[in-house]
Order: C-alpha cells, then structure tokens, then sequence
C-alpha cells in the first residue's frame, strides 16, 4: 500500500449517522474484526472483544436505554467492543497500567473504523459507558464497555459539522 492510499483512507473515513437499511454480508464483518485483531495492545494482552448485536429486539433495547440518538437501528451491524480486564500479557510480565489495556481496544476500535471504510462501508463510533449494555448482553463483569460501532450502508456519505479539525499545529508540539 502507497501511504497516499492510507492518507486517502483516513481523509475518507467520517462519522456516518444515516444508513440505509442495507444488509451487509456477514463474511465482511469477519474481515473487519479480523482486522480489529490485528491491533497492537499492551502485553499482547489482546483485550478486546466484540459482541455483534444481530437481533432488532435488543438494538431496540439498547437505543432506549443507552443512546442518545435513533441511528443504531438503520446501521446493518451493531458491535459492542468491550476491554476484558482479566486478560494477561503474554510474557508474563506486570502491566504497570492496566489502562492501557483500555487503550488497546481503542486502537481496535480505530482499525474496524478504517476497514469499514476501505470497504466502502459507512461507520460511527457510539457511547455506551452510561447504559446498561451488561445486563442486556450478559457481558461478564470483567468486560468493561468501551463503545459501541455502527456498520452500514451510508444513506448520505456527508460529513456533520463536527467533523471539522483544528490545524495541526495546534495539537502538535515539537520538542528539540
Ligand atoms: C469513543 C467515541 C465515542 C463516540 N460517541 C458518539 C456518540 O455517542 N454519538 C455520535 O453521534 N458520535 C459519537 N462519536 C463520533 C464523534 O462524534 C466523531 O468522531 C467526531 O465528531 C469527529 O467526527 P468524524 O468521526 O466524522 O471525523 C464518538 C467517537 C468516539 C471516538
């Protein structure tokens, strides 16, 4: 891959709010969590796991209870990525921050963004920390809620208003 490809991928990707009911293949979505997989984490501890909401009934449930806006219905999938807090680093050594682990499944969450949109698939990400996505999953309690990610058919590829950035220089500090 040319980085001017990746630079186009990351130019491409934006929060999508409006699907249009389209279902998508369920192979594609094992692609972009075997991608979601390949993530770096700390340790190698590779906490993340996703929990795909197949049934309306229970995106129903979780819209009422745990969001603020009516998009999870239209989106094709609806996956809950969560950070298992029990996972170990591989060489066996301490995680002097376990946060990091929350990190890590932020990196996943990241690349099934990208991998939605290299395949020409819409996505946003969800807040779910506030709702109880346990009790209406049967998440076990060592899975802590990172967010939630819509997969669609985009209806209207346009950007919201907040997807504006400030100027790079703004965010970047350069140390000699
Ligand atoms: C952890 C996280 C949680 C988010 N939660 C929501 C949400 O609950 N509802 C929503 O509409 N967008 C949510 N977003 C999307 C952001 O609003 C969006 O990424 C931001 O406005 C920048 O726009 P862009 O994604 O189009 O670049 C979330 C994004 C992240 C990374």
């Amino acid at each position: 891959m040319q980085f001017t490809e990746f630079q186009d991928l990351c130019r491409k990707r934006l929060s999508v709010h409006n699907f249009d009911n389209t279902s998508i293949d369920p192979k594609s979505i094992d692609q972009i969590l075997a991608c979601a997989h390949l993530s770096p984490s700390v340790g190698n501890t590779q906490p993340w796991r996703f929990h795909v909401v197949v049934k309306p009934e229970t995106r129903t449930k979780i819209l009422d209870a745990c969001c603020y806006g009516n998009f999870i219905l239209g989106s094709a999938t609806f996956i809950v990525v969560t950070c298992d807090k029990s996972s170990q680093p591989q060489d066996g050594k301490i995680l002097w921050n376990p946060r990091e682990m929350e990190f890590s499944c932020a990196a996943a969450l990241d690349h099934i963004l990208l991998a939605a949109t290299a395949m020409g698939l819409g996505s946003c990400c969800v807040s779910l920390h506030h709702g109880p996505v346990h009790e209406l999953l049967s998440i076990p309690e060592a899975e802590q809620v990172i967010a939630g990610v819509m997969i669609g058919m985009p209806a209207s590829p346009v950007a919201s208003p907040s997807h504006e950035r400030s100027p790079l220089g703004s965010v970047v500090k350069v140390h000699e």
